[in-house]
């Protein structure tokens, strides 16, 4: 029989390459924290409803990408696609859609049916941000903000934000009636899936990426003249916003975005570091969606960041994990009782101990030491376990007197006293 394989365009992320998805994932966290964000977990699984309603039945992601089926109970059910849906239905659902001002974020699994390939996946992980009840334009450069601030703290480099408005929704219908007409016209000189998405979702057409159509598309309507003076003026103000905070930014006009609940403000960060699938973040504000949905009018806005592109994109450093403190090298039947009660009150500082389990050679389990670079080696046999004491010192190859102390196992003050001194670290008892 052959072997189990994976599906296509799904991952096995192995011990070696999650230390860095945690590394980035601290450092993200710590960002969301200082930024007062609070997290919110909704399921995996949805009603596919929410999806058609939420993102759009025109856009690829629902009528192409999605992994829906029917579950045991004729139910038809869908692999999250991405999550400003489901937080938006979870927010209605218990009542709280219209708390004022809530920040919140959410990182997890999300599922597109997409052809696979360098930074591309079939089920992908996201960072997701969305500020729920927030209207000012200062809310808009907040999330921008926090979305380039947390790139920046990982130390991305050649990153480069587009932004565009896309108005309300009188702007883009008024636009709309226009591009149609105009469309109808032009209709045979376009690509052939710039002509399907006419009548599915003629928006998209705007950042199509083929050359020739991008080129007929320069005599099109453009939606910036069917902005309503409010409208634009909230765009002219956040982009002097984004000025006064030096965030550079890019004006892109055929910026439309994927999913059709977007209003207003659309953002995509990318890096020049990546291949062809560049975008590292993609967001916008929202402020339809949760009505759409039957909730109150609450306006909205947020992000999310792909992490399989982002962690592309981190450098090399956090690929490290921090070093062993110390490793018990044990050998005997009474040393091994006591170095197990030793590593778990060990467990108990802030200290990453390793018990060898081994039952191996004291010269062989020295070697594994030194291989893991832990700091600091115990080294209890028989002898010592004779006597309820260990043996602790720190983990260069000359023994020096001074940092090897012979410890009881009941002198927790010696020992804290030891690590202190030692290991440098602040120890609570
Ligand atoms: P999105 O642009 O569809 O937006 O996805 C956001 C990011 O997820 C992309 O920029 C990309 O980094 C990553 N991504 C998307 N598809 C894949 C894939 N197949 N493989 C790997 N990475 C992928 C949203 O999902 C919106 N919910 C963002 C948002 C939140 N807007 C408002 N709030």
């Amino acid at each position: 029989m052959d072997n189990f394989k994976n599906l296509r365009g799904t991952v096995d992320l192995l011990p070696d390459q999650l230390i860095k998805w945690q590394n980035v994932e601290k450092l993200i966290l710590e960002q969301l924290f200082r930024a007062s964000v609070k997290e919110i977990r909704t399921p995996i699984l949805e009603m596919t409803e929410l999806f058609m309603r939420g993102i759009g039945e025109g856009t690829d992601v629902v009528s192409k990408e999605m992994y829906t089926f029917l579950d045991r109970g004729e139910r038809s059910c869908t692999l999250r696609p991405e999550g400003t849906a489901s937080v938006a239905r979870a927010l209605i659902q218990n009542g709280i859609s219209t708390k004022p001002s809530q920040k919140l974020w959410y990182m997890g699994p999300m599922f597109r049916y997409e052809r696979p390939q360098a930074g591309r996946q079939r089920q992908f992980h996201q960072l997701g941000v969305e500020f729920i009840g927030y209207e000012s334009v200062r809310s808009d450069i907040e999330i921008i903000t926090l979305a380039w601030d947390i790139l920046d703290k990982l130390g991305i480099k050649e990153l480069n934000l587009e932004i565009n408005t896309l108005g309300d929704d009188i702007d883009r219908s008024n636009f709309q009636k226009a591009f149609l007409k105009w469309l109808e016209v032009n209709k045979n000189s376009l690509d052939l899936d710039s002509q399907k998405r006419i009548d599915k979702n003629p928006l998209r057409i705007l950042d199509t990426k083929n050359v020739q159509t991008k080129q007929i598309l320069e005599d099109a309507p453009k939606l910036f003249d069917f902005l309503s003076k409010k409208s634009l003026e909230r765009y002219i103000n956040i982009k002097e916003k984004l000025k006064l905070l030096k965030i550079p930014f890019i004006e892109n006009s055929s910026l439309v975005r994927g999913l059709d609940y977007y209003t207003h403000t659309a953002f995509e960060i990318t890096s020049g570091l990546l291949g062809s699938q560049a975008t590292v973040c993609g967001g916008g504000r929202y402020d339809n969606l949760i009505s759409q949905m039957g909730g109150t009018e609450t306006p909205a806005i947020g992000f999310a960041i792909g992490l399989e592109r982002l962690i592309l994109l981190s450098g090399k450093d956090l690929e490290k994990s921090r070093d062993t403190d110390i490793y018990i090298v044990n050998k005997g039947f009474n040393a091994e009782t006591l170095a197990m009660d030793l590593s778990r009150k060990l467990r108990n500082f802030d200290l990453k101990t390793e018990l060898d389990v081994s039952g191996a050679s004291f010269s062989k389990q020295f070697k594994k030491a030194n291989k893991i670079k832990s700091k600091s080696i115990i080294v209890i046999g028989d002898d010592e376990a004779s006597k309820r004491e260990f043996v602790i010192r720190l983990f260069n190859n000359e023994i020096s007197e001074d940092q090897q102390e012979t410890i009881s196992i009941e002198d927790n003050i010696k020992l804290e006293k030891w690590l202190k001194s030692n290991l440098l670290l602040d120890l609570k008892l």
